[in-house]
């Protein structure tokens, strides 16, 4: 197993470089931007927004506690050669360089860890060794208050917190509250170092923190350590700050690794056969593990993880369709908690649905931290705001509704969490279905329910009637509301949720009804049509192997939606997500139809088509993108890695290994059914079942 990762800036751009080494613990996320360079990113904390124009919330780009700052007789040091290390196995990045100015240079050597227990904590160990210098070295380790979030146009930037306190007593602490109020954030830190330095505080209107100054020769060694706590109570940062300083940074970071070993014991991960391949799903594991905080009551992911700004932090269905798997086989307790988040969120999902005139709970196409909808309505593209650009995901993509029922079921079955189902679970199966049935409408001349005006998966037709994606869904939504609530019917601890929600023997018959009744257009041969009228639209086929629109002739971009071309998989995801509902031969059909018109524009597209690509026995087809989904972040693959990491493409792609490759089902015991022929890949790992773990081989 490949165990670190190396990067330089002669591959990637340096912002490229900060998400794939973002190191996280699910509560503060810190991306690798250098200790000694000036970054326009701070910290994260899972779950903290703020209002901002255009995108309604966003993660807040929090101070910064992590620089160390060089300057040798009053001159700042320059770095050169800057080397990234992303130890995956225990959870660390070390970052080297040389620091640079004309009177001396010296060699810099850091590790970092957001430690993977104490879940505000941060430390860097750095040594700054003369090459040649003489004279006196100064060292600042500034806590940075001069952050904001960058917004649209380019240009412009919103600060989303402000600075309530600045103490520099006994070490600097910052209290900052965001702009609505919402969150108060305190940040204490300290920095000491071997030899011991000459300590001074400092405060500026953009910085606070501490200057080590020490004369040095050459050959001399300046070893530094940096303890950073973030959280929500003064009290506790102070004690855990106290309490870190006096355990000492190398046994915290001791700590931190022998816990991240742990966690890859327990997955017991093995990949070999295909170099690329294995690098990039040890890779991708690393950073979906990462981000889970397992003391947190919920589990909200990103789409971009807590990697950086793209999506602003908002949470899409990506989570749920193409995430969820990994969690629910590897760490089932995370996969609760992001149901609980959607939990959480319920009652917005309500007032959501009210507020479009609908029944039931609606969940948003984007959710930040209250599930109001967070689609950005228009975004400007001008800085007079005269130019502007209607976004309609947020009024018309309603197929998340009907995925995050999807997850409640597979989070059912395959643990057997009876108590889930009675706290929320069929909860939200019951609202969502009541959803659908308001959302439905009745076609006299199909004699149908159909559902119109929506935005499927393939997002280049708006506003279309029928898409096959949602209305299966929609349909396979109210069947779980119907089936799920039959049995509580006669279940003493579902029961009183029947009751409590008033659903009746009448209102489950509805749901059967309708759910019937939902049409779908597919022709004798198996093929289905995405939505209303999509056969008519003018053909279009991309060469074998094409990622993203690059190829198009502009004539063909710009009226994109008069085509049959998709942006990632619609029908076929359908198909796989409810593979039981279809045979083969059908998936078959529909795979060889949609593949060669799909510009996998999506990051979302590829492990989806792999996924059905395996499960149908297309094995050779399905690793070849397996592959390049799972190396969407390691090799940039869609160009946009600086802006986060690809949550949705990341879990995909283990959606597609345990769905898709091994077939996994439920039963008294897990059952798997690996392919015939698995061209020289190898692969095990330890999956959680009902408590028990189980050792897959293929
Ligand atoms: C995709 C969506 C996805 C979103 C966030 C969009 O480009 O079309 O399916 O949910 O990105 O990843």
């Amino acid at each position: 197993m490949k165990k670190k990762f190396t990067f330089s800036e002669e591959y990637f751009e340096r912002e490229t470089i900060a998400t794939l080494t973002t190191l996280s613990n699910g509560y503060i996320s810190v991306r690798g931007d250098p200790e000694f360079l000036e970054s326009k990113q701070g910290t994260f904390i899972a779950g903290v927004y703020s209002y901002t124009p255009v995108f309604y919330r966003e993660l807040v780009n929090l101070p910064r506690a992590h620089a160390i700052y060089a300057e040798f007789e009053g001159v700042p040091l320059k770095p050169e050669n800057v080397l990234y290390t992303l130890d995956v196995e225990h959870g660390l990045l070390e970052i080297e360089s040389t620091l640079t100015s004309p009177l001396g240079s010296f060699a810099y050597k850091s590790v970092r860890f957001v430690h993977k227990n104490i879940k505000g904590l941060l430390g860097i160990k750095a040594s700054i060794k003369s090459l040649n210098a003489r004279g006196r070295l100064f060292v600042k380790a500034p806590v940075e208050l001069e952050f904001s979030n960058p917004s649209v146009p380019q240009e412009v930037s919103v600060r989303l917190f402000r600075v309530v306190s600045l103490e520099n007593k006994a070490y600097p602490r910052v209290e900052v509250v965001t702009a609505d109020d919402r969150y108060k954030v305190y940040i204490a830190s300290v920095a000491s170092s071997v030899p011991e330095a000459t300590v001074n505080n400092f405060t500026t209107n953009s910085k606070i923190g501490q200057v080590l100054s020490l004369d040095v020769r050459p050959g001399d060694i300046l070893n530094l350590e940096r303890l950073a706590v973030y959280g929500f109570d003064s009290s506790t940062v102070d004690s855990a700050l106290t309490n870190a300083k006096s355990r000492g940074l190398e046994g915290l970071l001791q700590e931190h690794m022998r816990e991240w070993e742990k966690e890859w014991r327990e997955i017991n991960l093995n990949v070999s056969g295909d170099e690329e391949l294995a690098d990039s799903l040890i890779f991708n594991t690393f950073h979906l593990l990462q981000i889970y905080n397992d003391q947190s009551d919920v589990f909200a992911i990103p789409a971009k993880g807590l990697h950086g700004y793209g999506y602003r932090g908002h949470v899409f269905w990506d989570t749920e369709i193409y995430a969820f798997p990994f969690y629910l086989f590897f760490k089932p307790d995370a996969a609760r908690k992001i149901l609980t988040f959607r939990c959480r969120l319920l009652e917005a999902a309500i007032e959501n649905a009210k507020r479009n005139g609908y029944r039931g709970a609606q969940y948003p196409w984007e959710s930040a931290d209250d599930g109001v909808e967070a689609t950005p309505r228009e975004v400007p593209l001008d800085l007079t705001g005269s130019k502007k650009v209607r976004i309609y995901t947020g009024d018309q993509e309603h197929h998340i509704t009907a995925d995050i029922a999807y997850a409640v079921d597979m989070y059912y079955r395959f643990t057997g969490d009876k108590d889930f189902l009675a706290e929320c679970g069929l909860r939200i199966l019951v609202e969502t279905a009541r959803f659908w049935t308001s959302r439905v409408e009745w076609d006299t001349r199909l004699s149908r329910y159909v559902i119109r005006n929506v935005i499927g998966p393939d997002e280049y037709h708006v506003g279309v009637d029928n898409n096959f994606y949602t209305n299966l869904m929609a349909r396979h939504n109210l069947e779980l509301a119907a089936s799920y609530s039959k049995r509580a019917q006669s279940d003493i601890s579902l029961r009183p949720v029947l009751d409590e929600l008033r659903v009746s023997s009448e209102e489950i018959t509805t749901w059967e009804n309708i759910a019937e009744g939902i049409y779908v257009n597919c022709g004798e041969d198996g093929l289905c049509e995405q939505f209303d009228g999509y056969f008519k639209l003018k053909d279009y086929k991309l060469d074998p192997g094409v990622i993203g629109e690059k190829s198009l002739p502009p004539s063909v971009l710009q009226s994109i939606q008069d085509y049959q071309l998709i942006k990632q998989a619609d029908v076929v995801a359908a198909m796989f997500l409810l593979r039981e509902k279809f045979t083969r031969e059908v998936i078959e059909k529909n795979y060889e139809y949609y593949l060669p018109r799909t510009t996998h524009a999506s990051s979302l597209s590829l492990p989806m088509y792999a996924a059905a690509a395996l499960y149908i026995g297309r094995i050779e087809e399905g690793l070849r993108m397996l592959k390049i989904a799972a190396q969407a972040d390691l090799a940039d693959v869609y160009k946009n890695s600086k802006d986060g990491f690809h949550i949705g493409s990341a879990g995909g792609v283990w959606m597609a290994i345990l769905f898709g490759l091994l077939r996994l089902r439920e039963g008294e015991t897990i059952t798997f059914e690996g392919p015939e022929k698995a061209y020289g890949l190898k692969l095990s790992f330890n999956i959680k079942y009902r408590g028990k773990t189980y050792r897959v081989e293929l």
